[in-house]
């Protein structure tokens, strides 16, 4: 199998998408692929993120996550988004990532990639499937090959069921109300898998 490589990109306040992130590239170095774990820019005011203490720990704690660039993009083979719901959305500081890759876009970069998205949001059916495929929408602009988990491992079934992409209700101290590890590792797993079919299609 090809040697492939993972950007899994996030965006987090609280903590919550971040550890998502870490699981699934725990589960994508099981599969065997090279794996880089980036934020993206925070665009909200210090103020802003002072003014409420989790944000504030948690934007203190992963200081030294990279910040993700359109070069790790074209550097990867496959990519996982991983984002917390705003008002059944994708977080502006994604959005406005995302709309930095005209670029690459441009020159046929993204296409091909093989990708997956997961969300994170406070209420059970509070906007995480919408806020997956917003995600999904761009993906298909750039011609990239969406690999949802769909309900292809057992994990669904444990972790809520969501088909499009994990997702989990996350209180308002933190917690995970759902267990999604096993179905995070899964869709890496299953994200690293399918880059690699591609990749070895292609003759890499
Ligand atoms: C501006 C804003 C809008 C939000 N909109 C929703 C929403 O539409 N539905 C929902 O269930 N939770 C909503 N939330 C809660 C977040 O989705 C939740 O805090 C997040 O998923 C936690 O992820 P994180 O710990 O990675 O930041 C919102 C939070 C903020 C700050």
């Amino acid at each position: 199998m090809a040697n492939v490589k993972l950007a899994i990109i996030y965006y987090s306040s609280t903590g919550t998408n971040y550890k998502l992130a870490q699981w699934a590239a725990e589960g994508a170095k099981e599969a065997g692929a090279e794996v880089k774990v980036l934020k993206v820019q925070e665009l909200a005011p210090q103020a802003a993120i002072d003014s409420n203490p989790a944000w504030k720990a948690h934007a203190e704690a992963t200081k030294d996550v990279p910040v993700a660039s359109a070069a790790d993009l074209e550097w990867a083979d496959a990519l996982i988004f991983s984002v917390p719901t705003r008002f059944g959305n994708v977080p502006s500081q994604m959005k406005q990532f995302i709309d930095t890759l005209g670029g690459l876009w441009a020159q046929g970069k993204l296409a091909n990639k093989v990708v997956s998205a997961m969300a994170s949001a406070g209420n059970p059916h509070g906007g995480q499937e919408a806020t997956i495929l917003a995600l999904h929408t761009s993906f298909y602009h750039w011609g990239a090959i969406v690999a949802a988990p769909g309900y292809t491992d057992q994990s669904a079934y444990t972790s809520g069921g969501n088909p499009y992409g994990t997702s989990v209700t996350v209180n308002q101290d933190g917690s995970l109300q759902e267990d999604v590890q096993a179905a995070v590792m899964h869709q890496a797993k299953r994200t690293v898998t399918v880059a690699g079919w591609v990749k070895q299609g292609q003759g890499g």
